[in-house]
């Protein structure tokens, strides 16, 4: 996973770097460091931890130079230390380079460039993307890197300087993203556009097998075999504010409280109250072939998984469609079978899961219509899929995803709703009740963010629990595994998210006074069921908090906790009920003192597989 960064241009690149790199910084932060050329020499700083010990580091000490690189690691092929975090050199220490991905092959490369004397430091795969550079220099930076690239194997998103080749950045993929920001007489490279931000909107997204040659008078971009490319400029409407903390302890609880606004956002200018209709003609994929798919196949892998089965209930409420629902990582080894008539949706927020992305590449070998839900404009996915439907979240920074996860059920209704229209499955009068209801949803959710004290409180009465099981039947189901995901990814408590009905197929053998049940029973077509399901738990001494409705006085008598939530459309429950299961994760973490917005182990972004 890992981020790089690469700056030239009229500033000083230490603090360009730092910024961008603590914007780069969910992508890993187990090691950091920074290169910078001055008076034709590389001047290195690298740390193990976070860019926080990076930037006291360069306080305490500082660097000059011209242009550099910079990296933040998360660890694949060595472990976390200063020797291992990039940059890395070569032997003569006047190539450094920084990388994203796993050089598959680097220990055949290493044994043969060893038997030609090369010296290497590191345990890394990267290093020796370093040493095949230096033995190919002659002339120019990006013709060594043009050959150096043709050995490798593996996925990389790699930037490499020079003194030999000054001010100069030559960078280059093959899987992890990379993008290309162009400013006034200042450009920069990245593992994403955030970074980018403050000093451009002008993007371009580096396709696999680019080379970009980035220099203070411009940028060239050529294939692997050194041929000029044209790429397309995208102007990107995201700004910098969106990137900040705004007065929130934590980037988690200020995208928790963003989601009101972001199902607006999505909604927006897509739903028509007059005609009832839902207008995506925005997605590239005809009207005709949508109302001729037979089954809809939904990829993703996590959160995005969550929202797919949300989605899978959605469309096959509204549409009357079968929906399968795969986890991208099994999906793309299986030998699955696709006929003409299905449509393939891969949901991802960052558009750059490298299991999602190779699911994508394998589905369309085989020929049906896909289309993409991304968050992130021009990722690799987006790109990639037939059509694409984007969410409106704007940039999450927290690793755990709150904000999009929203955003992608929102997408998901859109999709279901648009897919009842052309297919002729739902009525103008139906079409018209749900629409309103969607409109509806975000004054609910913005009910339940003005009082969250409850949930803190009750957070901290929970905050020694170290096992929790999540309970929901139906749409309650993924929103019970994603309020589990929140728990486990950012507090580390150990978090079970079951359908109710599976409960006495196993679970309930864990009840007792020590694991609490978090039950989310709206008043849907389960409610009867997860009643049974509570009472079964309070027969075995298991304390409950239930995420019910606002006054629903049955359960109140029932449970040990509620947190209520205002009624909605019990279709459209999960957009309210995980609100609670969202804050509950959040205020235990935090009064754990973890790190909410970057847990360990973690990283937001996952490129390799
Ligand atoms: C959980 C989380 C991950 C992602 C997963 C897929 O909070 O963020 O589970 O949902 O890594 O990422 P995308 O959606 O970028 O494909």
């Amino acid at each position: 996973m890992c981020g790089i960064i690469g700056y030239v241009g009229k500033k000083k690149p230490i603090p360009v770097l730092i910024e961008g790199l603590k914007q780069l910084e969910y992508r890993g932060y187990d090691s950091a460091g920074i290169a910078v050329v001055l008076n034709e020499e590389v001047r290195i700083r690298r740390v193990k931890g976070k860019i926080a010990l990076l930037e006291k580091s360069l306080e305490d000490s500082p660097l000059d130079g011209l242009y550099g690189l910079g990296h933040t690691r998360w660890a694949t092929h060595g472990r976390p230390s200063e020797e291992n975090a990039h940059p890395h050199r070569d032997c003569t220490g006047t190539i450094v380079v920084v990388h994203n991905g796993i050089i598959e092959n680097y220990l055949d490369i290493k044994e043969s460039l060893k038997k030609k004397g090369h010296q290497f430091k590191t345990e890394t795969d990267s290093e020796v993307i370093a040493h095949l550079v230096e033995e190919y220099f002659e002339g120019t930076l990006e013709n060594a890197v043009l050959k150096a690239v043709k050995e490798l194997e593996g996925a990389y998103a790699v930037a490499v300087i020079s003194t030999k080749d000054p001010q100069k950045i030559v960078a280059a993929k093959i899987g992890p993203p990379a993008v290309v920001g162009l400013g006034e007489e200042e450009f920069l490279v990245s593992s994403d556009i955030n970074p980018l931000l403050k000093y451009t909107q002008n993007i371009v997204f580096l396709e696999d097998r680019d080379i970009a040659v980035i220099t203070p008078a411009g940028v060239q971009f050529l294939d692997f075999g050194g041929r000029k490319l044209q790429k397309k400029i995208d102007h990107i409407t995201w700004n910098p504010m969106m990137i900040e903390k705004r007065g929130y302890k934590h980037f988690m609880l200020k995208e928790i409280f963003e989601q009101p606004q972001v199902v607006r956002d999505t909604l927006q200018g897509r739903l028509s109250l007059d005609s009832a209709n839902v207008c995506l003609s925005e997605i590239g994929i005809p009207d005709e072939i949508l109302s001729d798919t037979g089954r809809v196949v939904i990829i993703a892998c996590g959160t995005s998984y969550h929202a797919g089965l949300v989605g899978k209930y959605f469309i096959e409420a509204m549409a009357g469609v079968p929906v399968d629902l795969e986890f991208a990582s099994e999906y793309r080894y299986r030998d699955f079978i696709l006929d003409e008539k299905a449509l393939v949706v891969v949901i991802s927020q960052s558009g750059e899961t490298a299991d999602t992305l190779a699911a994508l590449r394998a589905v369309k070998e085989k020929g049906p219509q896909t289309l993409a839900v991304c968050n992130v404009v021009s990722s690799s996915i987006a790109r990639e899929a037939a059509g694409v439907l984007y969410t409106h979240a704007g940039p999450e920074i927290g690793v755990a995803a709150t904000k999009t996860f929203i955003a992608q059920l929102t997408a998901m209704a859109l999709l279901g709703l648009h897919l009842a229209q052309v297919k002729g499955t739902a009525g103008n009068k139906e079409r018209l009740r749900l629409i309103e209801e969607l409109l509806r949803i975000p004054h609910r959710m913005e009910h339940i963010l003005h009082d969250v004290q409850k949930i803190e409180k009750l957070a901290a009465r929970f905050v020694s629990f170290n096992h929790f099981l999540y309970l929901g039947r139906w749409v309650s189901y993924p929103a019970a595994l994603e309020g589990a995901l929140k728990l486990k990814e950012i507090s580390y408590i150990h978090a079970e998210g079951y359908p109710g009905g599976e409960m006495k197929h196993g679970p309930i053998a864990l009840i007792d006074d020590k694991m609490p049940t978090m039950v989310i029973i709206p008043k849907d077509r389960v409610y009867d069921k997860m009643l049974s399901n509570i009472s079964e738990i309070k027969t075995r001494i298991g304390y409950i908090v239930a995420v019910a409705f606002d006054n629903d006085e049955t359960i109140a008598s029932r449970v040990d906790e509620v947190l209520p939530v205002p009624p909605v459309d019990p279709l459209f429950s999960p957009f309210v009920t995980i609100l609670p299961l969202q804050l509950f994760a959040y205020y235990i973490a935090a009064i754990r003192g973890a790190d909410v917005d970057q847990p360990r182990n973690l990283a937001k972004s996952v490129t390799v597989e």
